[in-house]
């Protein structure tokens, strides 16, 4: 199977992928790494392990249909089973989403459905939760929806301030998104009425 992964930061989810991808044998290879920053961190990273990179830089599009047209006319140069979202931070339009239904996943700091969108882990912080997570999904036209893979939950400690929180959540992000994603490339995803039903397998 061929994996295409889209970040615009650090990258440090897309690192934990190629990593369990080489070192657990995966039926599958990291086609490509493509950020809409220039600048993003993660590309260090994938270039020196050997994968190509791309940018697609959305400031040189006048509008979001121009931008996801260019971007999958790239990654389908590509010809991924899988896209991953790995702290790509575009919203992306439904004819992106439908294009890749089915074959696109994402992370998502929070337990969704609880707080969809951005400073997730500070409104979890705010509203006084006990627990906070993340939730790998398939993604859907709806920002943040789309049938759960996985989640993970950490506790909400006193004194967390944001930073501590992240980081705390950050680390199971590393462990579950390679996971996820090693069951989508070995066949044991099945999306039916809405839900993902895992086939077998750990
Ligand atoms: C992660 O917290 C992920 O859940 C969110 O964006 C962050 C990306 O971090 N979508 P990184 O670029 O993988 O280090």
């Amino acid at each position: 199977k061929s994996i295409v992964i889209l970040i615009s930061g650090r990258g440090s989810n897309m690192e934990a992928i190629v990593k369990a991808c080489a070192a657990e044998g995966w039926p599958a290879r990291i086609a490509a790494v493509i950020s809409n920053r220039p600048d993003a961190a993660g590309l260090a990273f994938a270039a020196s392990h050997g994968i190509a990179t791309a940018v697609v830089d959305h400031k040189a599009f006048p509008d979001r249909a121009s931008f996801d047209a260019e971007l999958a006319r790239v990654i389908d140069g590509y010809t991924p089973d899988l896209l991953v979202l790995a702290g790509f931070m575009r919203i992306l339009t439904p004819e992106f989403t439908r294009h890749y239904e089915g074959r696109m996943l994402n992370i998502h700091p929070s337990l969704l459905p609880a707080f969809t969108g951005l400073h997730t882990h500070q409104r979890a912080l705010e509203a006084g939760c006990r627990f906070a997570g993340a939730t790998v999904h398939f993604v859907t036209a709806e920002l943040d929806h789309g049938p759960i893979v996985a989640q993970a939950v950490a506790p909400i400690l006193a004194g967390d301030d944001e930073a501590a929180l992240s980081a705390r959540v950050l680390g199971l992000e590393h462990r579950m998104y390679p996971r996820a994603v090693r069951w989508f490339v070995q066949d044991q995803l099945r999306i039916e009425g809405g839900r993902v039903q895992q086939l077998a397998g750990e």
